[in-house]
């Protein structure tokens, strides 16, 4: 008899807690945290129905490894591979970064050339592109009615698609995902295909697709809290740093493993200089992209722009005082395009796990990390670009404080 859903989720959630998983930019792994939620979200909703769905969030917030750990999960563990098999194909810019076409029941022979038809080519052009992929999932599904696997829900997850077809405009991912319905339906397979992507031009564009598509987006955000602070606490044993403030690790970082990892391995922990390189400067050259001569002559003339219209905003949806709010920001700025920040509200969204309550966090729009906030802060509060770390580091701690006093 197979176990009930509920059950085989907990087995995989508990196998899956059990893996180590690569930190791309150091030579060691660390413990695959949380995100029980986000896959009980996923096997009960993603994967109830047949169709395709978008999985988007903030870079480096630990999409790909999600779907690469349910891929092992469910393979190592056989009695939910019963009812699921799943491709995985894992883009980058360009290339192919990794192939994985989990089915069992079927001869090496058959993966192998199931294998050759998702060997996409970059350079086939956009048209080239999408009648390649939709053919790829054509033969998908011939294949598993062929073999009489068509009970099975088939996953085909389409990680990091933008990063590969940004070079042929994302205008593609709106052919490819108004396509497969198409084929999925015709065919009669259970099939859901999940479009992966980080950047929210991209998400903009899957979410375009017309009704008879059907999309959900779902957003996955960083780790929350606790499970952070374990990531932190696991690095920092192996990397041998006594004392590390995960409170102020929290409030610049907001729960993404990517950005820890870059501050240690390419920073030594050194918070103050990862500030001023990778956030300050980040920042205030997103600003300068906004210089028009027509409009703005310099960056502070952009600032300006920011906290005149943020401030009528905060008035206008009762935000209280301007203080660089995502909702009062709206992604101005070129915010979006840059990925400081990221909308988390779209059409028909869902999301797999309940967004942090934190000031870089607002229901339309958030900070992918809350240290872009705290710059943005900083520089509103003193009217200028030219903001120190110091300057920073009191604005995280002001507010913290007065928080603080507000709940005593
Ligand atoms: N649940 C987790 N527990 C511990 N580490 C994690 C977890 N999820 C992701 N990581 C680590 O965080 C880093 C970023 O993860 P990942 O590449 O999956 O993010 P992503 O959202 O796919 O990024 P991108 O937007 O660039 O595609 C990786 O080094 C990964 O090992
Ligand atoms: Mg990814």
């Amino acid at each position: 008899m197979i176990a009930p859903l509920q059950e085989r989720l907990k087995a995989l959630i508990d196998k899956v807690h059990g893996y180590e998983v690569r930190l791309e930019e150091m030579e060691f792994t660390v413990h695959f945290r949380d995100r029980e939620r986000e896959i009980e979200m996923l096997f009960t909703d993603v994967l109830g129905s047949r169709g395709i769905s978008l999985i988007y969030g903030p870079r480096g917030a630990g999409k790909s490894t999600l779907a690469e750990v349910i891929v092992r999960g469910t393979n190592e563990l056989g009695k939910i591979n019963r009812n699921y098999a799943f491709v995985h194909l894992h883009l980058d810019e360009g290339i192919i970064k990794e192939l994985k076409i989990q089915i069992p029941n079927l001869s090496d022979d058959v993966i192998n050339q199931l294998k050759n038809v998702f060997n996409l080519d970059i350079n086939l052009g956009p048209i080239g592109f999408s009648i390649k992929l939709g053919n790829a999932i054509y033969v998908l599904a011939e294949v598993v009615k062929r073999y009489g696997l068509d009970d099975r829900m088939i996953v085909v997850f389409l990680d990091d698609v933008d990063k590969y077809v940004k070079r042929l405009g994302y205008d593609v991912l709106e052919a490819v995902a108004n396509a497969i319905p198409d084929i999925i339906r015709r065919e009669g397979v259970k099939m859901q295909v999940v479009f992966m992507v980080s950047d929210q031009a991209a998400a903009d564009v899957v979410n375009k697709v017309g009704p008879k598509g059907g999309l959900t987006p779902y957003l996955l955000w960083n780790l929350p809290r606790r499970a952070f602070e374990e990531v932190i606490n696991e690095i920092s044993e192996k990397t041998g740093v006594e004392y590390v403030d995960t409170d102020l690790l929290w409030n610049l970082l907001g729960g993404n493993v990517r950005e820890l990892e870059k501050l240690v391995s390419r920073y030594r922990w050194d918070v103050k200089t990862w500030l001023q390189d990778e956030v300050i400067n980040f920042i205030r050259d997103v600003l300068k992209a906004n210089i028009d001569l027509r409009t703005f002559k310099d960056v502070n003339e952009v600032l300006e722009a920011i906290i005149e219209k943020g401030r009528v905003a905060a008035r206008d949806y009762g935000l209280g005082e301007f203080t660089g709010q995502p909702d009062a920001i709206e992604g101005a700025a070129k915010f979006l395009e840059n990925n400081v920040m990221i909308k988390t509200r779209m059409r028909g969204i869902k999301y797999l796990f309940e967004l942090p309550r934190e000031p870089w966090v607002g229901s339309d729009f958030a900070y992918q990390i809350p240290a872009y906030y705290w710059v943005l802060r900083a520089m509103i509060e003193q009217g200028r670009v030219g903001v120190s770390v110091n300057d920073i580091l009191r604005t995280i701690n002001t507010s913290a404080n007065a928080s603080r006093g507000n709940s005593l």
